[in-house]
């Protein structure tokens, strides 16, 4: 087992947590998923088991060959051709969904629309014949950076619909992170809005934009969406208003044909160096996927009202508001602002206003809704819910409790849902009309996925811990990271064999076979659910004028999951004062995104290293959390590690 400490701070008290629940007797009767046989059918033969969700989408020409290749190199549906808006969109509107609502769209401010799937094939189809008139299409990269409204879906499926790729950049993200992803994937048009509401603020989304577009000369068109009165430059030539370009678009606005194994997005997500890895996903396996579990795990139905608390810049967003949910014909809830604005009820009085049915947030909420206080939800109507479900991180059985009784009113299901950027789908879940859950686990593999747990050297860990490994395929997984194969073999497919996918996670099962995720074991820190590289806070650490060395490590956090922590050493002629740390904790938050700034920087004259030169986080931790120190026989000068824990339990004590 791995040494580092996870995020999964309760690993014992998880474990000691030993209440079951059953799925409610109602639900199980008329659950999507209620044949407990298909487990094993699937098991059998897990190429016809996902081949039976493929056949329900809508293919221009069916694939020659289901699965291809193994390892890296497997693909999905070989030869097939698909478009993913014609699946999302067109087929509904075409049917007998075509006045049923797509999508109902929450203003902060409070404002609301509500689509048909009519009106939003409308939307695609000239938004996807506007960006056609600007010279893009088929593999051309748009990068999209733009606040939760509905035409960040529209900007998504309309590029979709020319075989354009989109690259969402999570709007919160600073203007050097945007131009680092511009830069990477090369992206030729961005789209964006003049702002956003967060808590009552404007959030400059164009002058961020412009900020980033000073460096980008991949850059040809900028369409700026006006999500309000916000103040905004138009550079000629370059700037187009989203309405005008609108105004002047034709419908309908033909689909391009893709390739299964075209790739349909890129969505960067940190790993342990300090470049953020452009994943890339395919068009007709990453389809199938979203799609099947977007069907079981939210076992959905077509009088539901489906809401991902999700960012469309994350790959949640992606999968369980976009893609999956459209395809499966859903209807789905967009809210654009924060859970306490204007008060601490406004998810729990949306809910009832929207007559929500299904809802998925991260732990990270659910520990806030916790600490806001049981009168805010315990005031609205929440009888509607029927099922709940939770993703990003390990969730605390206390948590659980909470959202089971507060939220769930003991009556609905949660779905606890393991999965990452590069799986695409849901991989590790319960199905809610046939798996009994402990709160704190993810339960068991989606039907027609090989989870296990692995030792270091391979050997499966029947009962216990270890790392988590998926063997095998499933149809949503990535083709792998934009313009780096070698990156995507090294860091997935070559801990054991090349047919065994290493997602970086520790993991436990237990005597029923349950699956207990600990949380990371590389050098990533899960904040409130999302993925900090320490190699990407620690550069934007050393940025700063006064930093000489930082190293940065993950704490428990009770809202957060995980905080994060600097140590940092000075360069000469910089004292260490607590407006010193304010202004380097602000200039990660600038370089990054204020989800990477720490919860407080540590002055420390050195850092401790071993022999080599390498940092030992490990020591850190255990000062960080007050422990006995680990090993410190490798350490160059052990001297540096006593000055620094004396001076931190002297700072905790103050
Ligand atoms: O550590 C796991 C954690 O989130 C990581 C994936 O992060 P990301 O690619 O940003 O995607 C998040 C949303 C899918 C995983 O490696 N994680 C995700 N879901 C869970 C989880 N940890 C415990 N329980 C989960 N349900």
């Amino acid at each position: 087992m791995p040494d580092k400490k996870t995020p999964a701070e309760g690993l014992d008290s998880l474990l000691e947590e030993n209440r079951t629940f059953d799925p409610p007797p109602g639900f199980v009767e008329g659950a999507v998923a209620s044949d407990p046989t298909i487990y094993e059918t699937a098991k059998a033969d897990p190429v016809s088991f996902w081949e039976g969700f493929a056949n329900e989408l809508e293919w221009a020409e069916r694939w020659d060959k289901p699965v291809e290749g193994e390892g890296p190199d497997m693909r999905w549906f070989v030869g097939g051709k698909i478009n993913a808006c014609v699946n999302c969109v067109d087929r509904h509107a075409a049917g007998e969904r075509a006045h049923k609502t797509a999508l109902i769209w929450e203003g902060e401010p409070g404002e609301e629309v509500r689509w048909t799937y009519a009106e939003l094939a409308k939307q695609v189809n000239k938004f996807g014949s506007a960006l056609r008139t600007l010279g893009l299409g088929k593999g051309d990269r748009v990068a999209i950076y733009m606040p939760m409204v509905p035409e960040a879906v529209v900007a998504m499926l309309a590029c979709a619909r020319i075989g354009a790729i989109h690259s969402v950049v999570f709007g919160g993200f600073s203007s050097e992170s945007l131009r680092d992803r511009i830069e990477d994937a090369g992206a030729k048009a961005l789209i964006t809005s003049d702002g956003g509401w967060r808590r009552g603020k404007e959030v400059p989304l164009k002058r961020f934009s412009d900020e980033a577009l000073a460096d980008t000369p991949t850059i040809e068109h900028v369409i700026v969406v006006k999500r309000g009165e916000f103040a905004c430059a138009m550079q000629d030539g370059r700037d187009h208003w989203y309405h005008e370009l609108m105004e002047a678009a034709e419908n309908p606005c033909s689909p391009e044909m893709m390739d299964s194994n075209d790739p349909l997005f890129i969505l960067y997500t940190s790993g342990t160096t300090g470049k953020p890895k452009g994943i890339v996903h395919s068009t007709g396996g990453y389809l199938t996927g979203a799609y099947a579990t977007t069907r079981w795990v939210f076992d959905l139905k077509d009088d539901d009202v489906f809401w991902c608390t999700a960012d469309i810049g994350w790959i949640t967003g992606h999968s369980y508001i976009v893609y999956g949910p459209l395809a499966a014909g859903a209807t789905i809830v967009i809210y654009e602002g924060a859970p306490d604005w204007p008060q601490r009820d406004r998810f729990w009085k949306m809910c009832e206003r929207l007559g929500v049915t299904v809802f998925y947030t991260a732990p990270t909420a659910i520990r806030a809704f916790m600490k806001w206080g049981d009168e805010w939800p315990d005031g609205c109507d929440l009888s509607k819910l029927r099922l709940l479900g939770t993703v990003g991180e390990p969730i605390n059985p206390e948590a659980w409790t909470w959202y089971h009784r507060h939220i769930g009113g003991e009556r609905c299901p949660i779905v606890d849902t393991w999965w990452q950027t590069e799986t695409g789908q849901i991989l590790i879940t319960p199905l809610p009309g046939l798996i009994s859950t402990k709160p704190g686990s993810a339960t068991k593999a989606f039907p027609g996925v090989d989870a296990t747990i692995l030792d270091e050297a391979g050997t499966e860990v029947p009962v216990g811990g270890g790392y988590l490994a998926i063997r095998g395929g499933w149809p949503a997984r990535t083709l792998g990271i934009w313009g780096d194969e070698q990156r995507f073999i090294d860091t997935y497919w070559s801990k054991w064999d090349r047919n065994t996918y290493f997602p970086g996670d520790g993991a436990k099962r237990d005597e029923d076979g349950f699956f207990w995720i600990l949380g990371r074991v590389d050098d990533v820190i899960n904040v409130s659910g999302h993925r900090i590289g320490t190699m990407e806070v620690e550069s934007a650490l050393v940025d700063h004028e006064a930093v000489a060395e930082a190293a940065v490590i993950g704490v428990p956090h009770e809202i957060k999951g995980t905080g994060i922590v600097a140590f940092a050493s000075l360069r000469d002629g910089f004292e260490p004062s607590d407006d010193l740390a304010a202004a380097i904790r602000a200039h990660v938050g600038e370089k990054i995104g204020a989800i990477a700034r720490p919860e407080s920087v540590l002055f420390a004259a050195d850092l401790p290293k071993t022999r080599s030169g390498k940092i030992m986080r490990r020591l850190l931790r255990d000062i960080a959390e007050g422990r006995a120190l680990g090993d410190t026989t490798t350490l160059a000068d052990p001297a540096v590690v006593e000055t620094l824990q004396k001076k931190y339990e002297a700072e905790a004590g103050d």
